[in-house]
């Protein structure tokens, strides 16, 4: 691949996430990433928080471009890429400390979300936090108009994809033995949810 691919949302919204993983990843050592996309979260990341050993993941068609991230980037925390869909059911180690995944929920399947969180309930070790972030609704409610209007245009692509409950997400989470902690509104109405495995 001669081109690394560019998703400039990724630019605008890193510093912020930055801010809150810094706190929540401070007593972390391995995180996997599930959707990785780009890889440019995974290499702005892992050259911030050098403490953590970063594992990318995605579906196979985007490895090319995180590992050209990876490479040109010469970040040494950074691990290539697992291929992971989480509807495959993929075998991973069960001992990772932190998950973190952004723009994911929206964009997969209710199915492939129940699917996420399950794979978050079983790689986690006790203890281990989940790191989400995106746009959500709260108590079946847009939490502004630019959203509501993503959502329809996300429906209008594929009726499969958009804008999750967060309370439905809850629920997925304490199924697969995670307990919300936190969550953190965000720039541009989104929101950092914070889930921990419990022992
Ligand atoms: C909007 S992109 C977000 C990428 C990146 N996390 C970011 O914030 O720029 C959505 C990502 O979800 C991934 N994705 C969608 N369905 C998936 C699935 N079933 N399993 C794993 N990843 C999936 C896509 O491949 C894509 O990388």
């Amino acid at each position: 691949m001669n081109e690394k691919p560019s998703a400039p949302a990724t630019e605008r919204n890193r510093d912020a996430i930055l801010e809150v993983l810094r706190e929540e990843l401070s007593e972390i050592s391995s995180v996997l990433e599930i959707g990785s996309g780009t890889g440019q979260h995974a290499v702005f990341f892992g050259a911030s928080m050098p403490w953590l050993d970063w594992q990318t993941s995605d579906r196979s068609v985007n490895h090319a471009g995180i590992s050209a991230w990876i490479t040109e980037s010469a970040v040494s925390n950074v691990r290539p890429p697992l291929d992971l869909d989480v509807q495959q059911a993929p075998k991973l180690p069960n001992t990772y400390a932190a998950v973190f995944s952004a723009n994911t929920a929206h964009i997969m399947s209710f199915a492939a979300v129940t699917c996420m969180f399950a794979i978050v309930g079983r790689v986690l070790r006790s203890g281990g936090i989940f790191c989400l972030y995106g746009p959500f609704k709260l108590d079946g409610n847009f939490t502004s108009s630019s959203n509501e209007a993503f959502d329809s245009s996300l429906r209008q692509q594929d009726p499969q994809m958009g804008i999750r409950d967060l309370e439905s997400l809850q629920e997925l989470g304490q199924d697969n033995g995670l307990e919300m902690l936190r969550r953190y509104a965000m720039p541009a109405n989104n929101m950092l949810v914070v889930w921990k495995k419990l022992g």
